[in-house]
């Protein structure tokens, strides 16, 4: 049977099978969801088996197992490695759901739920694309290595160990992720570039203990105050970051990148409904476009301290907490970056506040070249299986595992993303369009069907 007929008349039992993964609430960051962890692992480790690969293994790493299978049976064709994780973020907000996150529910051609988007749903993707593949003609087309880990919502903390320790299991001929989004619906999608993450705590301590701000407030350090007044400095009026040689690496976009970008079918009416605030903000003198995908910045994730309890309490607190992360784009060099960041807010802070910085994660941004002839191969196989025009793109957020990649294997990454950007990820309920999981799987068996004959 032809592989996409055969998919057709899965429709039904995929989905279903999807939403039994995403029934396991493999929230990587809170320690009570240890045992779904394991039971997600276990989960796509029986899929991997009946999707015909062997040697499908459970590995343990420093924190949550990675799944990993592979088929090698296709002599003289290409092997790739296919990534993807089955950890997924906290639900919370509870409350702000429409149907409850780990209760896979369909509305209007989506599919909501935790994990749906990013990335449950695309590493199923991938695995009933192998299944088929298989089922309609007997044997896979390529060779494929999978792994599917299970902390990438956490920094990836035991991912490299593993890597480092099985290099030549690993190796490859292509990397292939589905962790990214597609520019718009209707607009499948090969992301060449992604920006990368350092991630910074920090905490300052004014007084040495809670204070009552009738006897002690004016005559002490509020590090409230101090700290909100820090933050805002690391800003100037074009939104630019005022750290000293922040920008110093940051590339240049070349004219033809620049232009091919900003004339891609995106739509700033859309984006700026998805974002719903009165008006966007963005460094000056940049599109949209360009300041997502092409340019740092740095962000307050969160700030706390003080009492923030029901009514009022008249305090002056002891200390101020600030968790901010900096976006990095290609030639920036993260640890560079980091010692940067960590000077300029010691420089802002007044000799009233101590501070204790804390560099939590750092990752680099991946850009390449789109040359080698599989991308024209997974164009082809996005525009087959969508009928409709794929374009190259790239993305704002950060897979850090795929510069880590690229740097050691020297291999093609291809980031065939099924997402889009409105679907929540990592916030109340996130969803992927059916039309995007089912044009997904059929692409992929396409793709893989074409890299028989690279
Ligand atoms: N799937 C995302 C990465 C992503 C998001 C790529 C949007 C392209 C567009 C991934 O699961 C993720 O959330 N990454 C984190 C970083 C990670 C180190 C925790 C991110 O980008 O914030
Ligand atoms: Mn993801
Ligand atoms: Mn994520």
């Amino acid at each position: 049977m032809n592989v996409l007929d055969y998919i057709e008349t899965k429709r039904e039992s995929n989905l279903n099978e999807l939403k039994e993964f995403l029934r396991i609430p493999s929230v990587s960051t809170k320690s009570e969801h240890k045992a779904d962890i394991e039971k997600a692992a276990r989960w796509v480790a029986e899929k991997l088996r009946a999707a015909g690969l062997d040697k499908v293994e459970i590995e343990p790493t420093k924190l949550h197992p990675l799944v990993y299978g592979e088929s090698l049976k296709a002599p003289g064709k290409p092997t790739v490695l296919i990534y993807g994780h089955y950890d997924v973020q906290p639900a919370e907000p509870l409350d702000l759901w429409t149907s409850p996150a780990f209760e896979p529910t369909v509305r209007d051609g989506n599919l909501f739920g935790r994990g749906t988007a990013d990335d449950k749903g695309q590493v199923h993707i991938h695995i009933k694309a192998l299944e088929a593949l298989r089922a309609a003609s007997g044997k896979l087309p390529i060779n494929v290595k999978v792994m599917v880990e299970g902390e990438e919502e956490v920094g990836s903390v035991g991912l490299w160990d593993f890597v480092q320790a099985n290099r030549e299991r690993l190796r490859a001929d292509a990397l292939i992720v589905s962790d990214t989004s597609m520019l718009a619906k209707g607009v499948p999608s090969v992301t060449y570039g992604l920006r990368g993450l350092n991630y910074y705590e920090i905490e300052l301590t004014g007084p040495a203990q809670d204070l009552h701000s009738g006897a002690f407030g004016g005559a002490v350090p509020n590090p409230i105050t101090i700290l909100a007044e820090m933050i805002a400095k690391l800003h100037d009026k074009n939104f630019r970051i005022t750290v000293p040689h922040f920008y110093d690496d940051v590339a240049v976009l070349s004219r033809r990148e620049r232009k091919a970008l900003n004339a891609l079918p995106w739509k700033e009416k859309e984006f700026r409904k998805t974002v719903g605030a009165p008006a966007l903000f963005g460094e000056k003198g940049y599109t949209i476009v360009e300041q997502l995908w092409t340019r740092p910045t740095l962000d307050a994730n969160g700030i706390w301290g003080g009492y923030t309890g029901e009514g009022a309490k008249t305090v002056i607190p002891s200390k101020a907490y600030a968790k901010i992360s900096t976006r990095l784009v290609p030639d920036q060099n993260p640890e560079k970056i980091a010692k940067l960041v960590e000077r300029h807010v010691r420089k802002l802070l007044p000799k009233a506040v101590t501070c204790k910085f804390e560099i939590l994660s750092t990752g680099k941004a991946w850009v390449a070249p789109y040359s080698h002839p599989i991308f024209q191969k997974a164009l082809h196989a996005l525009e087959e299986g969508f009928g409709k025009k794929a374009v190259f793109i790239r993305e704002g957020g950060s897979i850090p595992f795929v510069s880590q990649m690229h740097d050691t294997f020297k291999v093609p990454c291809v980031l065939l993303g099924f997402g889009l950007p409105d679907e929540n990820a990592h916030a109340p309920d996130e969803h992927i369009a059916l039309e995007n999981y089912f044009g997904g799987i059929k692409s992929v068996a396409l793709f893989y069907e074409e890299l028989a004959s690279l």
